[in-house]
């Protein structure tokens, strides 16, 4: 190579450049409404157990291969084996960033739509959720309104990767996650103090075990895969701009460590909410966009909440995109010698134009669908419900079986010789994850995502 290749700027960068793109909708819009359909305590309970047996061992797996490889999952696969084979998951991989980013950004495009609205005035009206559902309706029901903010999410997504990896993502990542944390510190404090608050902790806290039933532990497993940008490559490419004196492992428990504590937060500073209203915790997709609109139409100060709260959105969406971006960019920009503002230019133009028939599935395309999806929900459950858990398969079954021990416990000791000779169990406890226990449950995961099980 001519150029020298990017990296981070420091570890502390990385860090939240990485929890940046962990933590995103999945974090605040899919997790609470999960939780809250799964019966609340008991299900994040498992949801726990999900992202430490298999979010926190694959998660390292990725950054692992990145970090040793410094290239983008196709070129990771291919500096470290010959095999053809395992070029194409790298290249699935940068298939299902292509993918998830389109619609992705429809969903990101919708929160500033509601950042925006919330401005306007035309939020804080409600008195039920079933009128804030009609707002919404008209709202995604609005092909130039879900178009328009699509083609505005998108933009901010490829202005910022355009910049590159520091002064890009490292420097935006660093002005918006504390701007995020402190958002929703702001959010938890004023859903704990209002009145009636104590139900919505409860609702957290005491686990209701009749609830848990097969399908919620597959849910939760799935979860905890999509909430940790794993099985596609992101944490790869990410990982792949980090340096060898720093330690993946701790790297990658500050991660899941952000990642989770934010779902919680969120977690808190919705149901609180959610409970002191008397609405219903279980009301799916729309507990954000309908529930809690109605929410903040009877807080005192609702509207001030309600901003905040999108804001929170919108940012914890956009510092995902990028890195969605980034690892189809950083596939180009590596392997096919690109420079990244054509990349950017080019593939995100692509991956935009793919979004438009998902921003249209709301409105003038409802009515096209195959076996009863839309192109929307085809997308989405394409790359999320199969190409991801197969990537994280193949990523567990790489590092636990086909890239040799020895190798592994070369690369991955880089940085962290010390934490290997304070905890050496933690080798064969991270191995028998990556072995045996990732892989099953995944394959669990995958088979009922294709409905064999
Ligand atoms: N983790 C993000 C969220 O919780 C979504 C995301 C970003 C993602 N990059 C990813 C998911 C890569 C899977 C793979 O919203």
């Amino acid at each position: 190579m001519t150029q020298t290749r990017e990296s981070w700027g420091s570890k502390f960068g990385f860090i939240l450049a990485a929890a940046g793109s962990a933590v995103g909708l999945g974090n605040i819009w899919k997790f609470p409404y999960i939780a809250g359909e799964n019966g609340g305590a008991a299900f994040i309970f498992v949801y726990l157990i999900c992202i430490g047996i298999i979010g926190f061992p694959v998660l390292i797996a990725e950054v692992l291969i990145g970090r040793t490889t410094q290239r983008n999952p196709v070129g990771a696969f291919a500096a470290l084996t010959p095999s053809k084979m395992w070029l194409s998951v790298g290249f699935l991989g940068v298939l299902a960033g292509f993918m998830i980013l389109s619609f992705y950004s429809v969903i990101g495009g919708w929160t500033i739509g509601y950042v925006v609205e919330t401005l306007r005035g035309s939020l804080s009206n409600f008195h039920s959720p079933e009128e804030a559902g009609v707002l919404f309706g008209a709202l995604s029901g609005n092909a130039t309104w879900t178009l328009g903010y699509h083609t505005l999410f998108f933009g901010l997504t490829m202005f910022i990767v355009v910049r590159g990896v520091q002064g890009g993502i490292e420097k935006s990542s660093k002005i918006m996650m504390p701007i995020l944390l402190s958002i929703l510190v702001i959010l938890m404090i004023r859903g704990m103090t209002l009145p009636g608050a104590d139900k919505g902790l409860a609702f957290l806290l005491v686990p209701d075990w009749a609830k848990i039933n097969g399908q919620s532990i597959l849910i939760a497993l799935g979860h905890a895969f999509f909430t940790l940008s794993l099985g596609m490559g992101a944490m790869m490419t990410y990982g792949s701009y980090m340096s060898k004196k720093d330690s993946v492992i701790t790297a990658s428990a500050q991660i899941v460590f952000l990642d989770t504590i934010i779902a919680i937060m969120a977690g808190v500073a919705i149901f609180t909410a959610v409970f002191a209203s008397g609405l219903n915790p279980a009301a799916g997709p729309g507990l954000i966009f309908q529930t809690l609109p109605a929410v903040f139409s009877s807080m005192t100060g609702g509207v001030y909440f309600s901003f905040l709260f999108f804001l929170l959105l919108a940012i914890a969406a956009l510092t995902s995109a990028i890195s969605l971006l980034e690892v189809v960019v950083a596939y180009f920009v590596d392997e096919k010698g690109w420079n990244r503002k054509g990349a950017v230019l080019i593939f995100g133009g692509s991956i935009y134009l793919l979004g438009i028939p998902s921003a249209l599935s709301f409105n003038l395309m409802s009515d096209v669908t195959l076996f009863g999806k839309t192109f929307f929900d085809i997308v989405d459950f394409i790359a999320s419900n199969v190409l991801l858990p197969f990537g994280g398969l193949m990523i567990a079954i790489f590092v636990g079986w086909v890239w040799t021990r020895t190798s592994v416990m070369t690369a991955v000791k880089e940085g962290a010789e010390q934490l290997f000779e304070t905890y050496p169990w933690f080798e064969s406890v991270w191995f028998v994850f990556l072995r045996f226990v990732a892989p099953v449950l995944i394959t669990l995961v995958l088979l009922s995502s294709l409905g064999l099980v």
